[in-house]
C-alpha cells in the first residue's frame, strides 16, 4: 500500500480550506506542507501560522517539509502549531542527530531530507532514528518542477539498505511525481508519494489522486 502526501503549494491559498478538505475526501494519506524562507530555497512561502490554521480542518497527519536554514530554532512552533511530521534537510544541520532526537521530543514524527545530489552515505548513522527520508526528485523550491530520473537508483540503494539493517523507516519522494514517475519509484521501494501539481493543477482532483495511487500500486 502507496501513501500520496498532496503539495498544498500548488493549491488555490485564496481557499486553502476547501482545497485541503478535498484531497482528504479524494482520499489522501497526509497532507504535504512546504515551508521555504528564501535563503535555504529561492521562494517564500508559509510558515506555522498555515499550520496551525490548518490543524482542525483535516483530520489527515500534517507532513510539514521544511526548506529551511536553522530549522532548529523552528521546530518547537512548528510542532505546537500542530505539525504531526517534521522534515529538515541534511544539508541544512550541521547536528543532525541532536534536531531529530529535538523533533522526536516533542512527540512528533522526524524525517531527514535529502537534495538529488545529496548521497545517501550522508543519512547511514541516522537510519535508526529517524520515521522516514524523503528523497527529493527535483532540486526544492518550486512546484511543477521535471522529475529527475538519476534519483531513481539512489531510492533503490536507501531501499536496499533500511532491509539489510532492518530499519522501520519508510521512503517519501517529492518533486515532479505524476502518474508515470510514481512507478518507477515504487518500484524502487518508495512508499510515500508528494504530489503537488499533478494534483492540484487537474479539474478533477480525485480522479488525478487515485491514478497516482493506482499507477504506484500496480
Ligand atoms: C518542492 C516541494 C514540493 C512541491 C512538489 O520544493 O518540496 O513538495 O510542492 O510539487 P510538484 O509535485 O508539482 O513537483
Ligand atoms: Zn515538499
Amino acid at each position: 500500500m502507496i501513501k500520496i502526501a498532496p503539495s498544498i503549494l500548488s493549491a488555490n491559498f485564496s481557499k486553502l480550506v476547501e482545497e485541503v478538505k478535498e484531497v482528504e475526501e479524494a482520499g489522501a494519506d497526509l497532507i504535504h506542507i512546504d515551508v521555504m524562507d528564501g535563503h535555504f530555497v529561492p521562494n517564500i512561502t508559509m510558515g506555522p501560522i498555515v499550520v496551525e490554521a490548518l490543524r482542525p480542518v483535516t483530520a489527515l497527519p500534517l507532513d510539514v517539509h521544511l526548506m529551511i536554514e536553522n530549522p532548529d530554532q523552528y521546530i518547537e512552533v512548528f510542532a505546537k502549531a500542530g505539525a504531526d511530521w517534521i522534515s529538515v534537510h541534511v544539508e541544512a544541520c550541521p547536528h543532525l542527530h541532536r534536531t531529530i532526537q529535538l523533533i522526536r521530543s516533542f512527540g512528533v514524527k522526524p524525517g531527514v531530507v535529502l537534495n538529488p545530489h545529496t548521497p545517501i552515505e550522508m543519512i547511514q548513522h541516522v537510519l535508526g532514528d529517524v520515521d522516514f527520508v524523503l528523497l527529493m526528485t527535483v532540486n526544492p523550491g518550486f512546484g511543477g518542477q521535471k522529475f529527475i530520473d538519476s534519483v531513481v537508483p539512489k531510492i533503490e540503494a536507501l531501499s536496499n539498505l533500511i532491509k539489510e539493517k532492518g530499519y522501520d523507516v519508510e521512503i517519501e519522494v517529492d518533486g515532479g511525481i505524476t502518474e508515470e514517475t510514481v512507478v518507477p519509484c515504487a518500484k524502487a521501494g518508495a512508499t510515500i508519494f508528494v504530489a503537488g501539481s499533478a494534483i492540484y493543477n487537474k479539474k478533477d482532483r480525485k480522479a488525478a489522486l487515485q491514478a497516482i495511487k493506482m499507477s504506484g500500486e500496480s
